[in-house]
Protein backbone atom coordinates (compact mmCIF):
# COMPACT_ATOMS: atom_id res chain seq x y z
CA UNK A 1 0.00 0.00 0.00
CA UNK A 2 1.37 3.97 -0.35
CA UNK A 3 -0.30 6.85 -0.25
CA UNK A 4 -1.68 9.15 -2.99
CA UNK A 5 0.53 11.65 -4.75
CA UNK A 6 -1.66 14.41 -3.59
CA UNK A 7 -3.20 13.39 -0.16
CA UNK A 8 -2.58 15.58 2.71
CA UNK A 9 -2.71 13.11 5.75
CA UNK A 10 -0.66 10.12 4.36
CA UNK A 11 -1.99 7.66 7.35
CA UNK A 12 -5.21 8.07 6.49
CA UNK A 13 -4.54 6.78 2.83
CA UNK A 14 -2.99 3.63 4.57
CA UNK A 15 -5.57 2.95 7.07
CA UNK A 16 -8.36 3.30 4.63
CA UNK A 17 -6.91 0.66 2.40
CA UNK A 18 -5.98 -1.77 5.22
CA UNK A 19 -9.28 -1.53 6.21
CA UNK A 20 -10.91 -2.28 3.00
CA UNK A 21 -8.05 -5.29 1.53
CA UNK A 22 -7.13 -6.41 4.56
CA UNK A 23 -8.99 -9.28 4.90
CA UNK A 24 -8.42 -9.83 1.50
CA UNK A 25 -4.75 -10.28 1.75
CA UNK A 26 -2.44 -12.91 2.44
CA UNK A 27 0.53 -10.17 3.80
CA UNK A 28 0.12 -6.44 3.75
CA UNK A 29 3.21 -4.22 2.81
CA UNK A 30 3.06 -0.37 3.72
CA UNK A 31 5.42 0.40 0.83
CA UNK A 32 7.06 4.15 2.16
CA UNK A 33 10.15 3.46 -0.25
CA UNK A 34 8.62 4.24 -3.61
CA UNK A 35 10.54 7.07 -5.29
CA UNK A 36 7.54 8.12 -7.45
CA UNK A 37 5.44 9.52 -4.90
CA UNK A 38 6.94 13.08 -3.65
CA UNK A 39 6.68 12.89 -0.05
CA UNK A 40 6.73 9.07 0.17
CA UNK A 41 9.76 8.38 1.47
CA UNK A 42 9.74 11.12 4.42
CA UNK A 43 6.94 8.61 5.76
CA UNK A 44 10.20 6.20 6.75
CA UNK A 45 11.48 8.34 9.90
CA UNK A 46 11.09 7.11 13.49
CA UNK A 47 7.95 9.15 14.49
CA UNK A 48 5.94 9.06 11.47
CA UNK A 49 6.52 5.21 10.80
CA UNK A 50 5.80 4.14 14.27
CA UNK A 51 2.63 6.27 13.93
CA UNK A 52 1.48 4.49 11.11
CA UNK A 53 2.53 0.86 11.71
CA UNK A 54 0.38 1.56 14.92
CA UNK A 55 -2.46 2.80 12.80
CA UNK A 56 -2.16 0.25 10.20
CA UNK A 57 -1.78 -2.44 12.84
CA UNK A 58 -5.08 -1.24 14.46
CA UNK A 59 -7.16 -0.88 11.29
CA UNK A 60 -5.97 -4.35 10.47
CA UNK A 61 -6.59 -5.88 13.56
CA UNK A 62 -10.37 -4.59 13.46
CA UNK A 63 -11.23 -5.32 10.00
CA UNK A 64 -9.97 -8.93 10.31
CA UNK A 65 -10.51 -10.11 13.67
CA UNK A 66 -8.74 -13.34 15.00
CA UNK A 67 -7.08 -13.62 11.37
CA UNK A 68 -5.06 -10.30 10.69
CA UNK A 69 -2.23 -11.15 7.69
CA UNK A 70 0.74 -10.31 8.49
CA UNK A 71 2.00 -6.79 8.21
CA UNK A 72 5.42 -6.08 6.52
CA UNK A 73 7.57 -2.10 5.72
CA UNK A 74 8.75 -2.02 2.43
CA UNK A 75 12.32 0.37 3.09
CA UNK A 76 14.54 2.24 0.30
CA UNK A 77 18.19 1.12 -0.13
CA UNK A 78 18.94 5.07 0.03
CA UNK A 79 18.60 5.21 4.09
CA UNK A 80 20.71 6.98 6.32
CA UNK A 81 22.35 4.57 9.19
CA UNK A 82 20.41 6.95 11.96
CA UNK A 83 17.37 5.81 9.36
CA UNK A 84 18.47 2.30 9.43
CA UNK A 85 18.51 2.30 13.34
CA UNK A 86 15.34 3.59 13.70
CA UNK A 87 13.58 1.72 11.66
CA UNK A 88 15.00 -1.71 13.08
CA UNK A 89 13.65 -0.34 16.89
CA UNK A 90 10.45 0.41 15.53
CA UNK A 91 9.58 -2.73 13.94
CA UNK A 92 11.08 -4.35 16.84
CA UNK A 93 8.25 -2.77 18.50
CA UNK A 94 5.34 -4.65 16.92
CA UNK A 95 2.96 -4.95 15.51
CA UNK A 96 4.72 -5.42 12.00
CA UNK A 97 5.91 -8.61 11.89
CA UNK A 98 9.00 -7.55 9.53
CA UNK A 99 10.90 -5.87 6.38
CA UNK A 100 11.13 -5.93 2.88
CA UNK A 101 14.48 -5.44 2.12
CA UNK A 102 14.41 -3.40 -0.48
CA UNK A 103 12.59 -1.03 -2.64
CA UNK A 104 14.52 0.27 -6.02
CA UNK A 105 17.63 2.82 -5.81
CA UNK A 106 17.52 6.80 -6.43
CA UNK A 107 21.26 6.28 -6.56
CA UNK A 108 22.96 5.53 -9.77
CA UNK A 109 26.48 3.40 -8.58
CA UNK A 110 28.92 2.59 -10.35
CA UNK A 111 29.63 1.19 -13.83
CA UNK A 112 26.16 1.82 -15.39
CA UNK A 113 26.72 1.94 -19.16
CA UNK A 114 23.02 2.75 -20.40
CA UNK A 115 22.60 6.23 -22.03
CA UNK A 116 19.70 6.08 -19.63
CA UNK A 117 21.88 6.04 -16.79
CA UNK A 118 21.52 9.78 -15.53
CA UNK A 119 17.60 9.61 -15.61
CA UNK A 120 15.91 10.03 -12.74
CA UNK A 121 13.63 7.57 -10.73
CA UNK A 122 14.30 4.12 -8.96
CA UNK A 123 16.93 1.71 -10.54
CA UNK A 124 15.69 -2.01 -9.90
CA UNK A 125 17.81 -5.54 -11.36
CA UNK A 126 21.54 -6.09 -11.41
CA UNK A 127 23.28 -2.97 -9.71
CA UNK A 128 20.74 -3.25 -6.84
CA UNK A 129 21.64 -6.77 -5.88
CA UNK A 130 25.06 -5.00 -3.72
CA UNK A 131 23.52 -2.64 -2.22
CA UNK A 132 19.82 -4.07 -1.24
CA UNK A 133 21.94 -6.92 0.02
CA UNK A 134 24.26 -5.06 2.31
CA UNK A 135 20.97 -3.34 3.67
CA UNK A 136 19.52 -6.69 4.15
CA UNK A 137 22.34 -7.99 6.22
CA UNK A 138 22.34 -4.69 8.44
CA UNK A 139 19.05 -5.09 9.10
CA UNK A 140 18.98 -8.55 9.84
CA UNK A 141 22.51 -7.48 12.42
CA UNK A 142 20.04 -4.89 13.68
CA UNK A 143 17.06 -6.67 14.29
CA UNK A 144 18.62 -9.58 16.05
CA UNK A 145 17.70 -11.74 13.49
CA UNK A 146 13.80 -11.23 15.06
CA UNK A 147 11.86 -10.02 12.65
CA UNK A 148 10.75 -11.70 8.96
CA UNK A 149 12.96 -9.93 6.72
CA UNK A 150 12.19 -10.57 2.99
CA UNK A 151 15.29 -10.14 0.51
CA UNK A 152 14.56 -8.36 -2.86
CA UNK A 153 16.39 -6.82 -5.32
CA UNK A 154 18.60 -7.48 -8.28
CA UNK A 155 18.19 -11.11 -7.54
CA UNK A 156 18.14 -13.34 -11.20
CA UNK A 157 19.29 -16.99 -10.09
CA UNK A 158 19.67 -19.32 -7.11
CA UNK A 159 23.26 -17.84 -6.33
CA UNK A 160 21.47 -14.51 -6.04
CA UNK A 161 18.18 -15.82 -4.21
CA UNK A 162 20.59 -18.09 -2.19
CA UNK A 163 22.84 -15.33 -0.89
CA UNK A 164 19.72 -12.94 0.15
CA UNK A 165 19.13 -15.73 2.36
CA UNK A 166 22.54 -16.59 4.05
CA UNK A 167 22.23 -12.81 4.67
CA UNK A 168 19.29 -12.95 6.42
CA UNK A 169 16.25 -12.94 4.47
CA UNK A 170 13.86 -16.09 5.31
CA UNK A 171 11.82 -15.03 1.94
CA UNK A 172 12.75 -13.49 -1.55
CA UNK A 173 10.96 -11.65 -4.60
CA UNK A 174 11.91 -10.98 -8.21
CA UNK A 175 10.78 -8.12 -10.50
CA UNK A 176 13.37 -7.03 -13.11
CA UNK A 177 14.63 -10.44 -13.42
CA UNK A 178 11.50 -11.83 -14.54
CA UNK A 179 10.91 -9.24 -17.30
CA UNK A 180 14.15 -10.93 -19.10
CA UNK A 181 13.68 -14.24 -17.97
CA UNK A 182 9.93 -15.15 -18.11
CA UNK A 183 8.12 -17.03 -15.40
CA UNK A 184 10.03 -20.35 -16.00
CA UNK A 185 12.65 -18.55 -14.49
CA UNK A 186 11.25 -19.23 -10.85
CA UNK A 187 11.25 -23.18 -11.62
CA UNK A 188 14.91 -22.71 -12.56
CA UNK A 189 15.89 -20.34 -9.54
CA UNK A 190 13.79 -23.11 -7.41
CA UNK A 191 15.87 -26.07 -8.68
CA UNK A 192 19.32 -24.17 -8.46
CA UNK A 193 18.73 -22.99 -4.86
CA UNK A 194 17.95 -26.75 -3.41
CA UNK A 195 20.94 -28.20 -4.75
CA UNK A 196 23.16 -25.24 -3.43
CA UNK A 197 21.49 -25.66 -0.17
CA UNK A 198 21.81 -29.32 -0.28
CA UNK A 199 25.69 -28.66 -1.13
CA UNK A 200 26.28 -26.84 2.19
CA UNK A 201 24.51 -29.20 3.49
CA UNK A 202 21.04 -27.47 5.20
CA UNK A 203 18.04 -29.41 5.04
CA UNK A 204 15.37 -25.84 4.38
CA UNK A 205 15.42 -22.31 3.34
CA UNK A 206 14.87 -22.21 7.08
CA UNK A 207 18.54 -23.50 8.24
CA UNK A 208 20.12 -21.67 6.17
CA UNK A 209 18.21 -18.34 7.15
CA UNK A 210 21.19 -15.73 8.38
CA UNK A 211 23.94 -18.24 8.16
CA UNK A 212 26.71 -15.69 6.93
CA UNK A 213 25.77 -14.29 10.43
CA UNK A 214 26.56 -17.53 12.20
C1 LIG B 1 8.55 -0.68 -13.02
C2 LIG B 1 8.61 -0.96 -11.53
C3 LIG B 1 7.51 -0.71 -10.74
C4 LIG B 1 7.53 -0.96 -9.37
N1 LIG B 1 6.42 -0.67 -8.60
C5 LIG B 1 6.45 -0.92 -7.27
C6 LIG B 1 5.31 -0.65 -6.45
O1 LIG B 1 4.26 -0.21 -6.93
N2 LIG B 1 5.39 -0.91 -5.12
C7 LIG B 1 6.54 -1.41 -4.56
O2 LIG B 1 6.57 -1.64 -3.36
N3 LIG B 1 7.63 -1.68 -5.31
C8 LIG B 1 7.61 -1.44 -6.63
N4 LIG B 1 8.74 -1.72 -7.41
C9 LIG B 1 9.95 -2.26 -6.75
C10 LIG B 1 10.03 -3.77 -6.91
O3 LIG B 1 8.94 -4.40 -6.26
C11 LIG B 1 11.34 -4.30 -6.30
O4 LIG B 1 11.39 -3.99 -4.92
C12 LIG B 1 12.57 -3.69 -6.97
O5 LIG B 1 12.38 -3.56 -8.36
C13 LIG B 1 13.84 -4.52 -6.72
O6 LIG B 1 13.70 -5.86 -7.19
P1 LIG B 1 14.27 -6.33 -8.62
O7 LIG B 1 15.70 -5.89 -8.70
O8 LIG B 1 14.08 -7.82 -8.63
O9 LIG B 1 13.43 -5.65 -9.66
C14 LIG B 1 8.71 -1.48 -8.78
C15 LIG B 1 9.84 -1.75 -9.60
C16 LIG B 1 9.80 -1.49 -10.95
C17 LIG B 1 11.04 -1.77 -11.79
Amino acid sequence: MGKNRDSVDAAADYVACARRLGPLADYVVINVSSPNTPGLRALQGRAALSRLIRDVGAALAEACPGNMPPLLVKIAPDLTGQDREDIAAVVLAGPAAGLIVSNTTVARPEGLRSRHRAESGGLSGRPLFAPSTALLTEMYRLTDGKVVLVGVGGISDGADAYAKIRAGASLVQLYTALVYRGPGLVDALKRDLAQRLRADGFESVAAAVGADHR
